[in-house]
């Protein structure tokens, strides 16, 4: 049984106080059936430690080196978040490969060193526009997920991948609740070619891009479908405890 994840990726926003309120809030207000994350800004990590300590709210990064450590000036790596009791950290993030130019390689080498650092690694995928309209999005997902290679991933609790179609991020625009199943099946199946079928039956599968308190149920209920990676609706506390409680949300 896969538990489902929330997790709010606050990207370059907030500042120390509103950092401290907000993780304040959401932790406050986080169901018990869910886990539910956020991922602050590298220098708001700490503060927000502090106040999120003895909660349920899990403390994610959003990017680190693919080092381990050493003469990487301006870096930060695993040992570091870990210290500070970071539980996630994301790789692959569609601004990172396409505004940051981050290459596959280099974001198969940082999900591999998130992951043997212990930390919980969630693997973002996902096609552009363009792509999205060539008939590509199954075949940009299955190269992506070629970064998961070489095989090293033994706890499926620690792999999450989220599917975040690069047209529906900070657009508005959603992917259909079908369309996200039919993603998520898709990447179920290819970890499944890596990692054989009981691994890819526990890891879990975000989906990603303009999630709301408006369209989230839906896309909870498809069977692929274990959480979502939120990033406007998370710098709302009111809204983001709405998506972390999306079973209400439904009913
Ligand atoms: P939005 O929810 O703002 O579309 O962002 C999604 C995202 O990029 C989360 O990582």
């Amino acid at each position: 049984m896969r538990t489902k994840f929330i997790a709010g990726n606050w990207k370059m926003n907030l500042t120390k106080t509103s950092s401290i309120e907000l993780a304040r809030a959401i932790a406050r207000a986080i169901p018990n059936n869910v886990d539910v994350g956020v991922a602050p800004p590298f220098v708001y990590i700490d503060a927000v430690a502090s106040v999120i300590a003895g909660s349920k709210l899990l403390l994610g990064a959003q990017d680190v080196h693919c080092e381990q450590g050493g003469a990487f000036t301006g870096e930060i790596c695993v040992p570091m978040l870990k210290d500070l009791g970071v539980k996630f950290c994301l790789s692959g993030h569609s601004e990172r490969r396409h505004i940051l130019n981050e290459s596959s390689d280099l974001v198969s080498k940082k999900t591999h060193t998130i992951y043997s650092g212990g930390l919980i690694v969630i693997h973002c995928v996902g096609e552009t526009l363009e792509q999205r309209d060539s008939n590509q999005t199954l075949n940009v997902i299955r190269s992506q997920l070629s970064e998961l290679q070489p095989k090293i991933i033994t706890d499926p609790n620690r792999l999450v991948i989220a599917y975040e179609p690069v047209w529906a991020i900070g657009t508005g625009e959603v992917a259909t609740p079908d369309d996200a199943q039919e993603a998520a099946a898709a990447i179920r199946s290819r970890v499944s070619e890596f990692h054989g079928t009981e691994t890819a039956a526990s890891v879990r599968i975000l989906y990603g891009g303009s999630v709301k308190p408006g369209n989230v149920a839906p896309i909870m209920a498809q069977p692929d479908v274990d959480g979502a990676l939120v990033g406007g609706a998370s710098l709302d506390a009111g809204q983001f405890a709405q998506i972390c409680r999306y079973r209400e949300l439904a009913a």
